[in-house]
Parts: C-alpha cells; structure tokens; sequence
C-alpha cells in the first residue's frame, strides 16, 4: 500500500525525478525550492508544491506551439539574430558569399564552412565584450554548392566540397547587448578537409595509418564530417569526424571488404558523397589505409591560429558525435562519447594524469594517455513509463579476453583504430543510435540522446533495458548517475529522462511516449543537448519534420527547454523548414544562446535567412537575446 509519510523510500515524485532525496533536495535548493524541502516531513502533495515550484522557477517562459514556417519562432520576448552564416567572408580580403555556386575551393576555404553543426565559445581573459567560437562545418549540400547541384564531377569539385566541411574559428565581439562576428579578425580561421594535421597517442604512427603519400603515420590531410564538440578545462576545442566512411569508396565494385570496413559502413559506390571516382585518396582500392585516418576526435587550440589540430587516437575510432569532457573526483579527464549509427556503443574515455588547473599547456598531451571503455547495459526494471537500471564500463585494453593477438588485435592501436569491433568483442550494449552526451552542472548525472533506431528488434539488437521499443522512430533521452558521484567509477545506475513519442495519435501504447511527453511538447529524434548553468536541460531535434502520420504536430524541427528535476518540457523555438536544429553554446553571462540551424531547405522549400527571392538558403549559427536582456530560459 502506498504510504505519503514513509520518507525512507522515495515517492513515485522522486522516481520520476529520477532523484534520491538527497539529490532531490540538492537540486530544489539550487532551483529555489529549498523553503518547500527544509522540514523534513513531507506530503506528496507538499512534494508535488514543490515540483511545480521548481519547475514553474526555471522554465520561466511560455511554451510555443508546433510551426512549419520558414522562420525561427521564439516565444514572446524573445529575438534571434543571424551571426554567421554559410560562405560569409571571414578575412579582410576573402571574397563574398557568390549564391552562383561557381565559387572555387580556395575561395570557400577563406569563407565560414557550410552546414554548421557543434559550437563552444571561449572568452578572451579579462575582456567580457570578446570571444572566439569554433564551429564545426559537418558537411556540404551538392544542391546549394554546385551550379549544376549534382555529384562532384572533378577533383577541383571533390576540393570545394572538402573545402566547405571541418571548423570555422571566428572571432565575436559583444556591443550593445548584441554578440556579432568580426571579419578580418586575425585569429579567423578555417580548418577543412585539405588542411594539415597530426596524429598522436597509441595509433599514431601504427602500420594501419599509414599511406603511400604518408609512410609515418602520423600526418594527415584534413578533418571532414564534423558533427558536434567539446570544450577542454585547459581552453581547447574538441571537434568530432562522423560519417566518415561515407565519403570514401572503391573503384573496384567487387572488391572484397575486410570485417573492420564493413563494420564501419563501407559501402563500395560511396553513401551520396562521391569523392573516391576523381580523387584517389578516398578510393579504397588504391588506398585502404585512408579510412583508418578518419573518424577520430580532434583537438584544436582555437587562441593560436598557427597551431596544428592533433587527432587523439587514444579517444577512439568510431562515427564520433560529440565529446562531453568532465573530470573524476581525483581530478584526472574524463570524456564521454556516442558513436551514432543503430546498435552502436556509447564510450568514456579516463586520462592517466591529472588535470593542472594553474597551468593549461601542460594539459596539452593528456587526452594521449589513459583507458577507453566501452558501456554495458542491465535490462533494467521494464516500466514501460520510466525504466531504469544498473552498468558497467568495460576497459577496451588490449590483451583482456576477447582482445588478445589471437582475436585479432595485434597492440592497443589495433584496438583504438577497430574500436567498433572491440567493444562487440567486450559485448557491450547495442544502442539506439547515441547522439550527443552532456554532464549536468548541478549533479554530474550524465545526459545522452538516443536517437531512433528503425532496427530496433532485429538480430543482435533486443528491445529492452535503455532502448525499449521496437523500430523506435521517436528516439528517448537517457540519463546515469555514476557511482557515488565520480565519473571515474565503473559502474552507474542509469534512467530513461524521456521517451518520446506523439500521445495525440497514439494516446495508448508505446508510441505515446512517456508521462512528460504532451501535445503541446511532443518532438521525435532527440540529437543536440546543453546545460546552462542553472540547469535547464536544452534538447535539439534532428527529425521527421513530415508533420504528418506519426509525426502529425510536430512541425519543423526544434528546440526545447527541460527541467531535470520534474521531467517537465517546453518548447522554447521552431526552427525553418527543412533544417535540423544542432550546435549549442551560451555566452558566459548566459544572456545570449548560440544555435545552429542546418541545412534550411534540405530539399527546397526554404530562402533561410535571407528570403530573397529565388535565394539560395544558408545555414546560420543564431544568436538568440531577450529584448529586456535577462537571461535565456528564466
Ligand atoms: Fe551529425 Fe549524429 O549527427
Ligand atoms: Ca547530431
Ligand atoms: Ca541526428
């Protein structure tokens, strides 16, 4: 029987919070509920004051509705300014955005990259009006780029298209309120898809990195696929190669492909990119080492435009989307990261040394040194509403059973460069696609989205545990607590935050989404994540922006605001048509929120931003103010 005065076990409140009472009490003095928590004895309905409180302190705008206009919609109060957009000049003498789509690689490469995706914003010390953002380009849309909008037909195409991909470093200056982007800032930079960078840790200078145009394996030409980010304590950006494999191919159709390329997506006619027919360093018939040399997290000093991005083999080889760093109690760096294709794993990476917080230069090698691992998951308690339950990170270390020279893996480059087929080995828990991974600034719980999964149910990929449904088309965010709080633990209790779903079509069964999934918040394919400081949780989409069948409703994809406390959500923007909201940063005072809308008109339909008439659209990072200043979100 339920008991409203038994306060050694937690209400079905909490559950949902998802909190104990220690960390419920925690997070509602932070929020500003401590007045409703102090006195000990409480009711459900006390406790539900309390939620509603805590929420209601939070969250403190109106939720809007679903749209399917060309325009970004905020809520009242609210206002969004473009601050960068695709193909803007970045240097004194870089030439204008040309909508012709003649425009050749040399002259992209001194021009903002297309497609934005993930962003971080690093303050110059001491002066609150200048910063510097990196911004990665993920990738480019033949549609918009090429005047003919096909496949690349030239290796001058193949050079504009990988002109267009990697990071833009840019500097922004704050007037009047208002962040904007400086051209011809010297610190202005662009690193893409020819620029030159280096290997280091375990895999750098291993016989699989190795090519005829490289025969030390430890240089490499470009960064391309850059998908979203992390930010170091010691002041670099980390930005993270995707879908790599899709740009490379064979010009041999029926060449045999080794276990290592199939598992990671190799496909012989290239997946839609087309680079391998006109340059042969992405035709893997000529040269397979090339595709070992992609698909890793890169670190890059943003403050010295001089300085070459280092790829961190020690961080892993996989479809990397973000890179969430965080530290362990003992002060050593821990990096959590998703590899985002169905079934694939969710990795954290530990740094053998310590973090010198007086001394940011001597943190310049650390992410070489240190332990990958690779999660596993229980099945959890199968509540259809909130599931929940206990894993363990497992040591992707060369010579552990399953990892041995007899199983395939000469060194432990062997299995940083196949980690996908390392940690199957490890039998780690087959994912619903892992997106973006983020760390709570109020109380370390651990925050990823999983996708989607359309083969969810098919061999090797049960339904159950943290990816509860079948052919999953809405995706969920899941969340863990790590072992008494330390990121340095192996083990972790873990919760589904939300499963989403559309309880307006599907007011019964498991499309209807969990108990915080409304007709007014529903959303499907969970992708970006940020916390501000206060501890709003924002979730971007990257989904069905169809309206219609399952995701009648939902309109355009979006951006919303959680309160991780009580599970409740809002919608806080509406992107244009056609884009997928990703890329998120704030500026220290938390007053402006930097977002990305990608690809506008993916498939036509849109002129965003500019909406002139027959224009092109251009992707944008947005910087979003209130018109009375305050902070975003409050
Ligand atoms: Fe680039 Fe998985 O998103
Ligand atoms: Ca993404
Ligand atoms: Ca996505």
């Amino acid at each position: 029987m339920e008991n409203d005065q038994n306060h050694d076990q937690p209400t079905d409140l909490e559950r949902y919070a998802g909190l104990s009472r220690r960390r419920f009490i925690a997070a509602g003095a932070l929020c500003g509920a401590a007045m409703f928590l102090g006195g000990g004895m409480l009711t459900r309905s006390a406790l539900a004051q309390a939620v509603q409180a805590t929420s209601t302190g939070l969250l403190g705008f109106d939720s809007i509705p679903a749209a399917t206009t060309d325009t970004v919609t905020l809520p009242p109060g609210y206002k969004a300014q473009v601050l960068i957009s695709w193909g803007q000049p970045l240097h004194a003498d870089s030439p204008a955005f040309d909508p012709s789509g003649q425009a050749d690689a040399d002259t992209h490469q001194r021009q903002f990259g297309d497609n934005n995706d993930g962003m971080s914003f690093f303050p110059f010390p001491g002066n609150p009006d200048r910063a510097l953002m990196a911004i990665n380009n993920e990738y480019t849309n033949y549609r918009y780029l090429f005047e003919h909008g096909g496949m690349p037909v030239s290796q001058a195409e193949v050079h504009k298209a990988l002109a267009n991909e990697g990071v833009s470093v840019i500097e922004v200056r704050r007037q009047d309120g208002q962040w904007r982007f400086v051209q011809g800032s010297s610190y202005n930079r662009r690193i893409h898809g020819n620029s030159p960078l280096r290997f280091s840790g375990p895999a750098a200078g291993n016989a699989l990195l190795k090519t005829a145009a490289d025969p030390s394996g430890l240089h490499v030409l470009g960064t391309f696929q850059n998908c979203a980010n992390g930010k170091t304590p010691w002041g670099t950006y980390l930005t993270c190669e995707e879908n790599f494999t899709d740009c490379f191919g064979c010009s041999a159709q029926e060449q045999p492909l080794d276990a290592a390329q199939k598992r990671y997506g190799l496909t012989p006619a290239s997946k839609d990119i087309g680079w391998h027919p006109h340059d042969e360093r992405f035709d893997v018939t000529r040269n397979p080492n090339e595709l070992n040399r992609h698909g890793w997290v890169v670190e890059i000093d943003p403050f010295d435009p001089q300085s070459v991005p280092v790829k961190r083999t020690a961080l892993g080889r996989f479809k990397h989307e973000n890179a969430a760093v965080s530290q362990t109690r003992d002060g050593r760096a821990v990096v959590y990261m998703g590899d985002d294709e169905r079934g694939e794993f969710i990795y954290k990476f530990i740094s053998r040394d310590r973090i010198d917080p007086a001394n940011p230069k001597a943190n310049r090698d650390l992410l070489d040194h240190g332990t990958l691992y690779v999660a596993r998951f229980d099945a959890g308690d199968g509540n259809p509403d909130h599931p929940r339950g206990t894993g363990e990170w497992v040591a992707l270390a060369h010579g552990e059973p399953g990892l041995t020279t007899a199983d395939g893996f000469a060194s432990q480059a062997e299995v940083l460069v196949h980690a996908r087929l390392a940690a199957t080995a490890l039998k780690a828990t087959r994912m619903d696609r892992p997106e973006w991974i983020v760390v709570s600034p109020l109380d370390g719980r651990v925050y990823c989205t999983l996708t989607n999964n359309s083969k969810r149910g098919d061999d090797g990929q049960p339904v159950g545990g943290p990816n509860p449904r079948e052919k999953n088309v809405y995706g969920q965010v899941l969340r863990w607590n790590e072992h008494a709080d330390d990121h340095g633990a192996m083990a972790f209790e873990w919760d589904l935050f939300l499963i989403a779903g559309n309880p307006a079509s599907h007011p019964e069964g498991a499309k209807r989404g969990s108990p915080n999934i409304t007709a007014q918040n529903m959303f499907n394919s969970p992708d970006g994540l940020g916390f501000d400081a206060a501890g709003r949780l924002w979730i971007l989409t990257d989904g069905d922006m169809s309206n219609a069948g399952d995701f009648a409703g939902m309109g355009n994809n979006q951006m919303l605001a959680a309160n991780p406390a009580t599970g409740e959500i809002r919608r806080f923007m509406v992107g244009p048509v056609g884009c997928e909201v990703t890329g998120i940063a704030f500026a220290p005072d938390y007053c402006t929120l930097f977002v990305g809308i990608q690809h506008p008109g993916e498939t036509g339909g849109s002129t965003f931003p500019e909406h002139l008439p027959g224009g092109k659209p251009r992707s944008s990072v947005m910087a979003i103010t209130r018109e009375d200043g305050g902070l975003i979100g409050a």
